[in-house]
C-alpha cells in the first residue's frame, strides 16, 4: 500500500453505527483500574506518560513511513535527536557528528555530552567510506544528516553505514528534510531515522513534536527504555494534531517539493544569485549521490547570493511579503532566513556570498517568484 493510502486510514475507528471518522482524544494523566490485581500489570498502559490510542496510531504512521520496527514519540524534534543519542552512548565513548548537522544537535553533542564523559568529534559531510579514518576503538555512534542543515551537502549514507555496521557502530540520520517521503535512510543501512515532526507532519507551524524510528526491534526497545528513563511524554492533543497532519502529508509535501524545485531553478537564473544549494539541481556537487539515493527533493533549499552587504541582505529579507522570516519550515506557508550568523563549519570551502534559506509553502509559485523579484529589486 502506498504511503498516502496508509495515512488516510491508519488509526481510524471501525465504523459501527454513526461512528466518527477520526479517533477520540483521551486526555489523561491518571488511568484508573477496577481491580487492585491489575495495577502492576506490565502488558497495559498504567499512566498518562505511557501514551494513548492516538499515540499508537502516530507511531504506526512513522513505522509505515520509514519501514521501521518501532517509534518513540518526543515533545520536539530536538528531543528526538537527543533521545536517539542518549540511548546509544555511555561515559567513555567517542562519537562522530557530521559538520553539517543541525546547530542545536551540534551544541548538544559538543556542549552537553562532554559533561557525561562522551567525546564528540566532527567530520566532513562528504567523507563517504573514508569515515574509517575518524573511527577510534571507543567510537559508538555516527550522527548524519542529509542534506546538511543550511549548506545542503548530501552524505554517502550507505557507505558510512556499511563501515559503521562492520565495526558495530550505531548510525542515526536526521531525516527531517525529506519528511521520510523522498528519502528512506533505514533502507540504506541506518539504524535510526529521526524526525522533527514539528515541520511537515505538524504542517501548520503550530505544534512541536518529534519521532525516533528504529530499523530493528532491539534498537526500538533500547530507545523506548531510554525514553522511559528520561520521562519524555507528549500530550494526546499534540499527538492528534500530528495524526491529522499525516492525513494530508503526502499531498502537501509533494506540492511544496515541486514548488521549491521550480523556485530553485528560477533562482539559478537571477543576477543577484551566486549559486543555489538544492541537490536536485544538476549543478549541485552531490547531484549524482542524490539521484542514486533520493526519490525527490523537499520544500527547503539555500541560495548563496553574490557578495552583498549585510544591509542589502536585510533589505532583501525585509521586502518579502509572502515569505515569513522564521526559523522553521514544512508548514503551509513560505518562510525564509538568512543564515550567516548561525553558520558554524569546521570543514568545507567558504561560501561565495551571504546564504539565504527558503522554505516553500503552498502559495502560488508565480506569486513567490514575484515576491523575491520585487524585494531583490529593492536590495540590489
Ligand atoms: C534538521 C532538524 N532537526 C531537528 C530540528 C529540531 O526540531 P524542533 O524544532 O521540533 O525541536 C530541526 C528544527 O529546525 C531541524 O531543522
Amino acid at each position: 500500500m502506498k504511503n498516502s493510502t496508509n495515512f488516510a486510514h491508519l488509526g481510524r475507528p471501525t465504523p459501527d453505527l454513526g461512528t466518527a471518522v477520526n479517533p477520540d482524544v483521551t486526555r489523561a494523566s491518571t488511568l484508573l483500574f477496577g481491580k487492585a490485581e491489575d495495577l502492576y500489570r506490565t502488558d497495559i498502559r498504567a499512566y498518562g506518560r505511557h501514551g494513548s490510542t492516538v499515540h499508537d496510531a502516530v507511531k504506526q504512521c512513522f513505522n509505515e513511513l520509514e519501514n521501521g520496527a518501532g517509534t518513540a514519540l518526543t515533545p520536539s524534534g530536538l528531543s528526538a535527536v537527543t533521545l536517539a543519542i542518549m540511548a546509544n552512548v555511555k561515559a567513555g565513548d567517542h562519537i562522530l557528528v557530521t559538520d553539517s548537522i543541525y546547530g542545536p544537535t551540534r551544541a548538544f553533542s559538543e556542549g552537553f555530552l562532554n559533561k557525561i564523559g562522551v567525546e564528540a568529534e566532527r567530520f566532513p559531510p562528504r567523507i563517504g567510506d573514508k569515515i574509517t579514518d575518524y573511527i577510534k576503538p571507543n567510537t559508538s555512534l555516527i550522527i548524519l544528516e542529509s542534506p546538511g542543515s543550511l549548506t545542503f551537502e548530501i552524505q554517502d549514507v550507505p557507505a558510512i553505514c556499511k563501515v559503521a555496521a562492520e565495526k558495530g557502530i550505531t548510525t542515526i540520520v536526521d531525516n527531517t528534510w525529506s519528511a521520510g517521503l523522498s528519502y528512506k535512510p533505514l533502507g540504506l543501512g541506518a539504524d535510526i531515522s529521526v524526525h522533527a515532526a514539528t515541520k511537515y507532519m505538524g504542517g501548520h507551524s503550530d505544534i512541536m513534536f518529534g519521532a525516533v524510528v528504529s530499523r530493528t526491534k532491539a534498537m526500538a526497545n533500547k530507545v523506548a527504555k531510554t525514553r522511559k528513563f528520561l520521562g519524555l511524554a507528549t500530550s494526546p492533543d499534540d499527538a492528534y494534531q500530528i495524526l491529522r497532519g499525516f492525513r494530508t502529508l503526502t499531498t502537501r509535501f509533494w506540492a511544496q517539493e515541486k514548488a521549491a524545485f521550480e523556485l530553485a531553478s528560477w533562482l539559478t537564473e537571477q543576477d543577484f544569485v551566486s549559486s543555489v544549494l538544492h541537490p536536485a539541481l544538476p549543478s549541485h556537487p552531490d547531484h549524482a549521490l542524490w539521484s542514486r539515493d533520493f526519490t525527490g527533493g523537499a520544500c527547503l533549499f539555500g541560495v548563496v547570493l553574490k557578495p552583498a552587504s549585510e544591509a542589502q541582505v536585510h533589505t532583501l529579507m525585509n521586502g518579502l511579503k509572502y515569505f515569513g522570516l522564521g526559523f522553521s519550515y514544512g508548514g503551509y506557508e513560505s518562510v525564509a532566513i538568512y543564515c550567516d550568523p548561525q553558520l558554524n563549519r569546521k570543514f568545507g570551502d567558504k561560501l561565495q556570498g551571504p546564504l539565504v534559506r527558503f522554505g516553500c509553502g503552498l502559495e502560488d509559485i508565480e506569486d513567490l517568484k514575484n515576491d523575491i523579484e520585487q524585494s531583490a529589486n529593492k536590495a540590489f
